[in-house]
């Protein structure tokens, strides 16, 4: 357990989020900060009041301010508009490097040891744009959207085939958007492979059906974006780092070099400990995996072109 952990947003994904933190005892305290007045303070006051039900003593504060955010150890910036019908994450742009910049120069000064978990989208941009706006080294700034891209992949899979999502096995990397990578030769269910349990027509078919999950279920609600499976993805990056675990997670990070690319947020195969980026493991693509990597790289630039804009 750690002492702080301030979750900024406490829309749809913050709120969960929050009371994951809290579910889990990962923090003594769980702060929740919102601009909209008495939003984070009604929230976290029923949540409060779901720890005695639950059995747990995680204390949680809303607050409209960063006062009580101090000396945060994790930080997740949930803040930001979500996608409507008809919008791209890339349609956010704008509005959302005017939330993400000056949340995250509250949090250089306020919590200047933090490490800060990236939700709000467009993910690759919103990490790079709290790289730059923190000052923060590459280690305690990452995003999250792998874990959400991979979790829908094994959710597909596990209909498919009947198996258990414990069983299964998956990465899928690269950006958070139309040209993420899932990489079905690193795929295995219990082991054996994915062209062991299905046709390259199922796969391909589940393949196309994750690259468009989160516009499946904004279709579907048609008034906002998922955040059921976004919010256990942030939760469960900040046990892997509370708990120091180790753990291998697809996560947006800073590359310097890796997979032959620099400057820019990408999902890689990460492990996460107490510092929070502890490595980024690099698989060995074949021409192929890599020329999709490449061409996931290209989309993120185009957008960190535009950030630049808005800087
Ligand atoms: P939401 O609209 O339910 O909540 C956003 C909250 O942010 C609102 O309560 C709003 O008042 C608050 N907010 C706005 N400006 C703020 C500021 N300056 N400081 C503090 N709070 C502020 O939206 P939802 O569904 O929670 O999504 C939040 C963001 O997360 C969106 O950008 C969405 O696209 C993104 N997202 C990213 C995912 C990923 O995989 N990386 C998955 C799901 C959502
Ligand atoms: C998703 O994939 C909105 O990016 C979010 O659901």
């Amino acid at each position: 357990m750690v002492k702080k952990i301030t979750v900024i947003g406490a829309g749809h994904v913050g709120e969960h989020v929050a009371q994951g933190l809290a579910n889990l005892e990962l923090a003594e305290e769980v702060v929740i900060v919102d601009v909209v007045e008495d939003l984070p303070q009604g929230k976290s006051l029923d949540m409060r009041q779901s720890m005695p039900v639950l059995g747990k003593d995680t204390k949680i504060i809303g607050t409209n301010g960063y006062e009580e955010t101090k000396d945060s150890n994790i930080v997740i910036h949930t803040a930001g508009r979500p996608r409507k019908p008809g919008m791209s994450r890339d349609d956010l742009l704008e509005a959302n490097v005017a939330i993400v910049r000056p949340c995250m120069e509250q949090i250089k000064k306020t919590s200047p040891n933090a490490i800060v978990i990236m939700v709000a989208n467009p993910l690759d941009a919103m990490a790079f744009v709290a790289l730059k706006a923190t000052g923060f080294p590459r280690e305690r700034v990452i995003g999250m959207a792998g874990i959400l891209d991979t979790a829908r992949y094994r959710a597909f899979i596990a209909m498919e085939t009947g198996m258990s999502v414990r069983d299964i096995q998956a990465m899928v990397l690269g950006g958070h958007g139309d040209t993420m990578v899932p990489l079905p030769r690193f795929t295995t269910i219990g082991g054996l492979p994915l062209a062991h349990w299905m046709s390259q027509e199922k796969i391909d078919a589940i393949v196309k059906r994750t690259a468009g999950g989160g516009g499946e279920i904004v279709k579907l609600l048609k008034t906002g974006s998922a955040y059921y499976a976004p919010a256990a993805g942030a939760v469960e990056m900040a046990e892997a780092i509370v708990k120091n675990s180790g753990r291998l997670l697809p996560c947006a990070c800073y590359l310097k070099g890796e997979y032959g690319h620099n400057d820019i947020y990408m999902g890689v195969p990460t492990v996460l400990g107490e510092e929070g980026l502890r490595k980024i493991v690099e698989y060995p693509f074949n021409d192929e995996e890599q020329a999709m990597f490449d061409h996931s790289v290209d989309a993120v630039k185009g957008l960190l072109a535009d950030v630049g804009k808005f800087l």
